[in-house]
């Protein structure tokens, strides 16, 4: 028996044109990309703006820790059943250099697929490295990545601190922890700056709201 070969795996064109999918829904496909430090507000935003444009009966779908590192990505110890755990210790990530790397390409394939299905994937990450976001970016059609900066600084982030992260990163319990012992970059052209030190979550949603309806995506 022979292996498959790389070269054996076709790209399938859809017989749906993506167009024709977004003609039935009321909304564009696109990936919203929150980045930002730990607590400066991804995840709060990110499903605020999902509750608001379900009201508007728009498609929408947040990819957050919880659905990435319990599934796709989950590491070991994540997955409950034994040939769960076995695939976790094979294919699951972890928080090093490289492993942060795969995460962020998994979780930018994946909100690909959604925006190509006709849905506007929020994606909640921290997703601290440049080059990593510019990456997911390259593989999507221009306007189809909208790259929020969720800008607090991060004194703030550190005041708010719910899951007493940076209090463990200072007692040097985690290490490699974001804006502690490893950098965040900001985005350089952001499509969409939020100033998340000073303003409410509410309103930070509806900014983006804004965004999506001047971009004509809703
Ligand atoms: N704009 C905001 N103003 C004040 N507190 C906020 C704001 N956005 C989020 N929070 C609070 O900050 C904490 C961290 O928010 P979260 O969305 O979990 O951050 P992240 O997903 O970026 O780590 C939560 O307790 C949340 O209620
Ligand atoms: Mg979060």
């Amino acid at each position: 028996m022979t292996e498959q070969s790389q070269v054996e795996v076709y790209w399938h064109n859809h017989s749906v044109p993506r167009e024709e999918r977004e003609a039935l829904n009321t909304n564009k496909g696109c990936v919203v990309w929150f980045t930002g430090l730990s607590a400066c507000g991804k995840s709060t935003v990110a499903n605020l703006v999902d509750h608001k444009l379900h009201s508007l009966k728009k498609h929408s779908y947040v990819l957050d820790g919880d659905n990435v590192r319990h599934g796709l990505n989950a590491g070991p110890g994540m997955l409950k059943d034994e040939h769960g755990e076995e695939f976790a210790k094979r294919f699951g990530l972890g928080f090093s250099a490289q492993d942060r790397e795969e995460n962020i390409r998994r979780i930018g394939a994946v909100a690909k697929l959604f925006s190509e299905a006709g849905v506007i994937a929020l994606t909640a990450f921290i997703s601290p490295y440049r080059i990593d976001r510019d990456r997911v970016r390259k593989t999507l059609k221009e306007g189809d990545f909208i790259e929020v900066f969720v800008d607090a600084p991060l004194d703030v982030c550190e005041k708010r601190d719910p899951k007493g992260l940076y209090k463990k990163a200072r007692a040097g319990e985690l290490k490699g922890f974001t804006g502690i012992d490893d950098p965040y970059e900001a985005p350089r052209n952001p499509e969409l700056v939020l100033d998340a030190g000073t303003k409410t979550a509410g309103q930070l949603a509806e900014e983006v709201i804004t965004y999506l309806k001047s971009k004509g995506v809703v």
